[in-house]
């Protein structure tokens, strides 16, 4: 027989409970507490920057991925509490500009000066007034205000980012490979950070801007073509090599600018840009001095490379 349970009681005081208004449940101690945590998160200060530098150090928000390839070097700072203070602009460019920036501990010696490339967004597009719209909403909080900055932004940043994720994972493949270029630190949206090339804050001078003896035209030549010949062992061209994409530190020859980097497989103008590259940077040596039979020899041997694949 069906017995008619005996724990009504315990149902409905259990919905009463439910029903009770926060007021009930917590002590009026308990509520000043929460109003006055409330009322320090809302009225907080917007800007929650380092006490000192520009922003706290990025290389935390950057996922495995996105850091330059291991053993990290040991000039590379990793700690939580390091700032970066941006020094100022290396070059402005159409699609990017290159700044200097000092990641340092504070309290400590410990600092080091690296590139910073930024990939610019569709800033002028129409779409963008409405971040410009957002941007001037009042918005106490800004953990909102990072929130809705992201979202609007969002779109506008893909094209951007897409360029800084190729140049990022060509610098790590190729640094990996030993081709002379930065060494990429990490990549955070459209922001590629690298080492540095220079000497205290000043950037090495490109190709474009020495006046090598005939025993350095040489040797940079030799490196230049050691350096081709590792980016086809790769299977990629540069794209755009010449002596403006090419910096010169302690003599050596160091390749930068490789957003646009070519996979000469895939591309069905893969042969074309490797021999563009190789003409490019073969014509700046030549005007000074370089048997034109070195260029010759050695976009043979690259295409040879290629096709023997
Ligand atoms: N890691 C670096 N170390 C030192 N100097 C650098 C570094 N990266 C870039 N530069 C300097 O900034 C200049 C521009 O860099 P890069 O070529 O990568 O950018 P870009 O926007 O493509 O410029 P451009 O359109 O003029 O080719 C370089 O020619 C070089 O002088
Ligand atoms: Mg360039």
């Amino acid at each position: 027989m069906a017995r008619k349970p005996d724990n009504t009681s315990t149902f409905e005081s259990t919905r009463r409970r439910k029903k009770r208004s926060p007021a009930e449940v917590f002590s009026p101690e308990d509520r000043a507490r929460y109003e006055a945590m409330r009322s320090e998160i809302d009225e907080g200060p917007i800007d929650d920057g380092p006490p000192e530098g520009d922003r706290w150090s990025i290389w935390d928000e950057s996922e495995p991925l996105q850091r330059g390839p291991e053993p990290w070097p040991e000039w590379v700072i990793t700690d939580l509490g390091a700032v970066d203070h941006e020094l100022g602009v290396l070059k402005t460019g159409k699609e990017a500009d290159v700044f200097l920036i000092e990641r340092a501990v504070p309290g400590t010696d410990r600092a080091v000066i690296l590139a910073s490339k930024r990939y610019r967004s569709a800033e002028h597009t129409q779409f963008n007034r409405a971040g410009d719209y957002v941007a001037g909403r009042g918005t106490k909080r800004s953990r909102d205000a990072r929130a809705l900055a992201k979202r609007t932004t969002f779109g506008l940043d893909q094209a951007a980012m897409r360029w800084a994720s190729a140049e990022f994972d060509a610098l790590k493949r190729l640094h990996v490979a030993g081709v002379p270029v930065p060494y990429p630190v990490q990549i955070l949206g459209r922001e590629v950070i690298m080492e540095f090339i220079g000497d205290d804050r000043t950037a090495a001078p490109r190709l474009s801007e020495i006046r090598p003896d005939e025993a350095e035209l040489e040797s940079l030549w030799d490196q230049a073509a050691e350096a081709l010949r590792l980016m086809t062992e790769q299977g990629f061209a540069h794209g755009d090599l010449s002596s403006y994409n090419t910096v010169v530190h302690e003599g050596r020859l160091i390749v930068l600018d490789l957003p646009q980097v070519v996979d000469i497989y895939a591309n069905p103008m893969g042969l074309d840009f490797l021999s563009r590259d190789v003409e490019n940077l073969g014509n700046w040596f030549t005007a000074r001095g370089l048997d034109r039979l070195e260029v010759d020899e050695l976009q043979a041997e690259l295409m040879n490379m290629v096709v023997r694949a």
